[in-house]
């Protein structure tokens, strides 16, 4: 089956063809990074019209894989993200459906995410990962830890039954590296630049306070982190004028530590309450080396398999959506042309 996918839930507009939720066959991403760099973020505004520009002609590129008619649905993001542009990809993507009277597949982008973590198993089918299994979802707008398909493991929607056990009370993982990367001069998305400067700097030497939820074992919270590393750079400037670049390294190695704890401690206790065996860490976060290595070894400490998607596909792209559009067409989930755009979902 083929499933052409639409990204539009934040600065990232793509189009995707992929066959039977595993083989990408194209992937197109056009990233507005630049246009809100100045802004030092995302315009929710001007991501609405730079999609609009956008959609079509990277629609057009994307299906030149294939034939248009070979098309058999349409799946696009339609929750969470900025209402504005997702509207974009939702009306695209029912206008399309439409016009080649095909299903129209409604996908939320963080299970999306999850189901990036299906396009890297192709090169070897038998180990395919298959639902059940914990996941971890790290990126500019969600943090989050889930259970897929606890209930009935091998049944086709087992790949759309999800449980969230933990996500974070205020700043998303990517959000507190961004804001964290910007006070140190970077520009926005600033996650990869502190991820360099970590490689250079000395973990323990700034204290970082270690941030818990009361009464939520697997919650996160980082807008304390964040504003502690804010504090502490204004009181640098004060005191000698500007960073230094070996100020900056040390910021982003004790940023990066704090963010590793408080990580991998949530994830060891939700295996421990929850018992899986495989474990999916996915979103744009997880382009990060250190984070990555400390989850790489935490697996292999618990004798656990972990599966991290491609760096192509940690980002906000349409292959995932199209993945899991595909597992939702099985299980049913196709909706009509009165389907809306939410910025927001409740997982209870
Ligand atoms: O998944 P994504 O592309 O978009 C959202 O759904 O939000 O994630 C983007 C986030 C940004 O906050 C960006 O700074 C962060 O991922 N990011 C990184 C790295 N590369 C991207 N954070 C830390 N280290 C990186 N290497
Ligand atoms: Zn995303």
């Amino acid at each position: 089956m083929l499933i052409l996918g639409i990204e539009t839930s934040c600065d990232e507009t793509s189009v995707a063809i992929v066959r039977d939720g595993r083989e990408v066959l194209s992937n197109i991403i056009l990233s507005q990074a630049d246009i809100h760099a100045k802004y030092g973020g995302v315009v929710p505004e001007i991501a609405s019209r730079a999609h609009t520009e956008a959609i079509y002609s990277l629609c057009e590129e994307a299906v030149k894989c294939v034939g248009i008619a070979d098309i058999d649905a349409v799946a696009a993001t339609y929750a969470p993200g900025l209402i504005g542009a997702l509207l974009v990809g939702v009306n695209f993507g029912k206008a399309l459906a439409y016009k080649l009277n095909v299903p129209f597949i409604p996908v939320n982008h963080i299970k999306g995410h999850i189901a990036a973590a299906y396009l890297v198993e192709e090169a070897n089918p038998r180990q395919r990962l298959a639902p059940p299994f914990l996941a971890f979802v790290a990126s500019g707008g969600h943090t989050s830890i889930m259970e897929v398909g606890r209930d009935d493991p091998g049944a086709p929607f087992c790949y759309t039954n999800f449980k969230l056990l933990g996500m974070t009370r205020d700043d998303a993982i990517g959000e507190a590296f961004d804001k964290t990367a910007r006070a140190m001069g970077f520009d926005y998305p600033g996650g990869a630049e502190i991820e360099k400067y970590a490689c250079l700097g000395d973990k323990n030497s700034v204290k970082i306070p270690f941030a818990k939820v009361e009464g939520s074992e697997l919650d996160f919270s980082f807008s304390g982190v964040k504003t502690h590393i804010i504090n502490y750079i204004n009181t640098i400037k004060q005191k000698n004028g500007e960073l230094t670049e070996s100020d900056k390294y040390n910021i982003a190695a004790s940023f990066t530590e704090n963010i590793i704890l408080s990580v991998t401690s949530r994830i060891k206790r939700a295996i421990k309450f929850t018992g899986h065996k495989n474990l999916v860490c996915a979103g744009g976060v997880m382009a990060n080396g250190h984070i990555k290595d400390a989850l790489k070894n935490l697996c292999d400490d618990l004798k656990i398999k972990l599966y991290i998607p491609d760096k192509k596909y940690c980002g906000d792209n349409a292959a995932m959506i199209a993945a899991q559009g595909f597992y939702e067409y099985q299980a049913g989930n196709i909706a009509g042309l009165n389907q809306n755009a939410f910025a927001s979902v409740d997982w209870t």
